[in-house]
This record gives C-alpha cells, sequence and structure tokens, in this order.
C-alpha cells in the first residue's frame, strides 16, 4: 500500500512501493498526475525558472527536441482484433536481467540540485518498480552510494580522450560493483544552451541577484532542495566525471571536461577490452556510427540526440530508428528522446527498438514527490502499457513489429 508520507528518500530510506495502490490510496499530491506530461506542468511553477528550464529546455531554436517528439506523431496503429491477450505482460529481458517494463530512467546531471537527492530518489524507485537506472556521469551523489542503493543501477561515464583518465575511472566504476557502463558520446563540448544563459543558469552555479531572487520566490526548493541538501550533507559536489572527487557545484573551478572532444573510436575499443560487462554508447543518431559501434563491440546503443540538448537539428531518433534496426545484428538498439506516453514506447519498439529511455519526465516525477512521485511515473506508463496492448492484440511486446505501424500518409 502507498505510504501518504513524506517520500524523500535518504541512504536507508525503505522501498516504498506505490505500484499496488487502489485510485482512493493515491495521495492528493499525485492524484491529478494523469500522465507524464502533468509533472512539468505542475512543477513549473514550483521551480524556479532556471531550474524549469535547465530540466525542460533544449538548444538554440529547440528544433531537435521538438522533432524527437513529434517523430511519434508521424506513425499510427494497425491493432489486431479478436486475439486473446488475457495474459498479457510488459516484462522483457535486456543483458540477462528481466525487467518489468521495456524503459528506463536516463541519465540526468545535476539531478540532486533540481530535486532533494534526486539520484537516490530514482534509483530507489527504480528498484521498486525493476526498471533500469542509469547514474549521470554529472550527479552530485557519489556513485558508491547509489550502487549501495540499488545494486542494479547502469553507470554513465562522461569520458575523456585519454586512455590514462579513463582506466582509472573505469577501475572506480568496477570496484563499485557496477556491471552495465554507458558511454556518452555526444557530448564533446555543450551544446548551445541559450535558455540557461537567459535564465541566470550556469555550472557551475553562480549567485547572482537574479539566481538570488528566482530561489528565495521559490521556497519549497529552497528549503526543501538546496537547504536540506547543505544541512545534511554539505555543498554538492560533482562526485563523479573523474575517478577522483571533482569541484564543488557553486565553485567557479570550471568541471573537468578537459579533453572530451579527443574521444575516438580508439578508446571505445580499449574501453571495450577493459570492461567485463555490457558496454552501450549513447548518443548515437547516424546509421554509420550505429554500424561501426556494433563493429567495435558494443552491446547496446542508446539512440539519441540527448533530448535535443546538443547540436540542435540532430535527426529525431524515431526517423533512423528503422534503418539501424534493420542491420543491427546481435546489438540491443536503445532510443530517447521526446517519449511519453506507452504508445510512444510500443511505436518504436514496433519498428524495431529492443527498449527506450526517459529522461525529463523522471527528474520532474521527483522533483515533484521525490521516489512516490518516480514510482508513480512508472505506473503511468505501466498501466498505459497494459491498455495498449490489449487493444492493439499482443501478449507480450516481443510480438511487436513494423505491421503495427503504418507512416501518416502511407497505404
Ligand atoms: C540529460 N541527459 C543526459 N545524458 C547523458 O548521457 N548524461 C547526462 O549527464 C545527462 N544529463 C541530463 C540532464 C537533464 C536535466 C536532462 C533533461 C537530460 C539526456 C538524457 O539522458 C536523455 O537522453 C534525454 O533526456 C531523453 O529525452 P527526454 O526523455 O528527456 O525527452
Amino acid at each position: 500500500m502507498m505510504k501518504t508520507t513524506d517520500s524523500r528518500p535518504t541512504e536507508n530510506a525503505p522501498i516504498q512501493t506505490a505500484l499496488q495502490a487502489t485510485p482512493s490510496a493515491i495521495p492528493s499530491r499525485l492524484r491529478d498526475v494523469l500522465a507524464l506530461d502533468d509533472f512539468a506542468r505542475l512543477c513549473k511553477p514550483s521551480l524556479p525558472r532556471m531550474i524549469y528550464q535547465y530540466v525542460a529546455g533544449g538548444v538554440e531554436t529547440e528544433s531537435a527536441m521538438r522533432n524527437g517528439r513529434e517523430a511519434y506523431q508521424d506513425y499510427g496503429f494497425t491493432p489486431r482484433a479478436l486475439v486473446d491477450t488475457s495474459t498479457r505482460a510488459t516484462s522483457v529481458e535486456l543483458f540477462g536481467k528481466t525487467y518489468s517494463a521495456p524503459f528506463a530512467i536516463g541519465p540526468l546531471g545535476g539531478a540532486a540540485f533540481v530535486a532533494y537527492r534526486a539520484d537516490l530518489a530514482l534509483a530507489f524507485a527504480a528498484k521498486a518498480c525493476n526498471i533500469p537506472m542509469i547514474l549521470s556521469a554529472s550527479s552530485l551523489i557519489r556513485l558508491e552510494d547509489v550502487q549501495k542503493a540499488n545494486p542494479d543501477v547502469w553507470f554513465q561515464g562522461y569520458l575523456a580522450g585519454d586512455f590514462e583518465r579513463i582506466s582509472r575511472m573505469l577501475d572506480r566504476v568496477e570496484a563499485a560493483g557496477y556491471k552495465n557502463l554507458v558511454v556518452t558520446v555526444d557530448t564533446p563540448i555543450l551544446g548551445n544552451r541559450e535558455h540557461n544563459i537567459r535564465s541566470g543558469f550556469s555550472m557551475p552555479i553562480r549567485i547572482t541577484p537574479r539566481v538570488m531572487l528566482q530561489s528565495a520566490t521559490h521556497p519549497r526548493w529552497l528549503l526543501m532542495t538546496v537547504a536540506q541538501t547543505f544541512l545534511k550533507h554539505g555543498a554538492p559536489h560533482f562526485e563523479n566525471t573523474e575517478a577522483e572527487r571533482g569541484p564543488p557545484m557553486m565553485s567557479r573551478k570550471v568541471r573537468n571536461t578537459i579533453a572530451r572532444d579527443k574521444l575516438t573510436w580508439e578508446h571505445i575499443d580499449f574501453i571495450r577490452k577493459r570492461w567485463k560487462g555490457p558496454m552501450v554508447i549513447k548518443g548515437i543518431v547516424s546509421p554509420r556510427d550505429a554500424f561501426l559501434a556494433r563493429d567495435h563491440g558494443a552491446d547496446g546503443i542508446i539512440l539519441s540526440n540527448h533530448g535535443g540538448r546538443q547540436l540542435d537539428h540532430a535527426m529525431a531518433p524515431l526517423r533512423v530508428l528503422p534503418e539501424i534496426a534493420a542491420d543491427k545484428g546481435d546489438m540491443k538498439v536503445i532510443i530517447d528522446g521526446g517519449i511519453r506516453r506507452g504508445s510512444d514506447v510500443l511505436k518504436a519498439l514496433a519498428l524495431g527498438a529492443d527498449f527506450t529511455l526517459m529522461g525529463r519526465p523522471f527528474l520532474f516525477a521527483a522533483a515533484h514527490d521525490g521516489q512516490r512521485g518516480v514510482e508513480h511515473a512508472y505506473t503511468i506508463m505501466h498501466n498505459e502499457l497494459m491498455r495498449d496492448m490489449a487493444l492493439l492484440g499482443v501478449n507480450s511486446v516481443t510480438e511487436l513489429d513494423e505491421r503495427f505501424v503504418r507512416k501518416a500518409g502511407s497505404r
């Protein structure tokens, strides 16, 4: 049964499961949250503009972000009728583990500045819901602590093109007990996030009068996230970009992003030899790179334009998916960007994806109601999947193929 007490996580928080809640047991804070987009809507007034924009925004014209979402509108379903779907289940296997649903929580840098100890809230919720969560290299909570909260969390590295630094980082990640490694390759440098400049947000964050005003007028965030973090855990640091602890989030010292633009396939080969578990490359859009990843021994790719936060006008992942899926071999294809509905997940799987991933909705869910909010997000998606599977006429997501979708305008 769902607890109605505050669900903000502590390192030793019991795993609270919201999954069996009957509608009347849903706490009032979540009762209006019927779809994932409701989290963003509800967070908008309660977060400072700079924080809301940091999560919701894209780069430049936001075309890559918009297209990522709109691509899902291009496809309609061709559902089957008169199929017994009474045994349907959303579970699916990935890298030797059976998850409850075919979607993961993506890596979200700076999450613990958006919601109190967000990486732990996400990790506990992922464990309770039995879905993958990927911890970001730009997270503010030690990767060792997040792994203790949920030993199945994956780690995402922002690695430099420097064999020595890669080696030391992998030693640390391995020693902490991580099995699945994600290497993000679409961030040789940071994209042009004009909205951050406009709203006054920067990393490291600078305390300007504008930042102080926004913070003071959003006391819930200021007290529950910022003050609570400082009082209980001290100033947040970039804990996981390198083998050693990074600088505090508020220091003027620039984060160590040096030599990320030197990362090449040579380093991927080095990582492949070094890393025993599944290696996934995130941030692939070009089919040429997808096939290179396959040939360089990647166990999976995350087909992603970083949610439209890196190169503007980078192609919507869904539009290149069929071409990549047709020749992926044994490599798993995970897709993200603009997925907000169970129907989006089902379209992606029908077009050849093995798994999906979401970013913003889970972070807004954590900002709205901590671990309990994230579990509610899972429940919404799970319910949408179960309903849509009955209406589509499938018992397992593995039954989906391109015959279940048509491109708008095609016969
Ligand atoms: C991200 N994303 C991201 N990706 C990554 O590889 N490492 C990271 O540290 C981050 N950090 C990050 C922070 C925030 C606030 C957001 C919103 C996104 C990208 C993320 O993992 C994912 O690719 C996109 O969010 C997917 O798009 P949607 O689901 O947000 O539309």
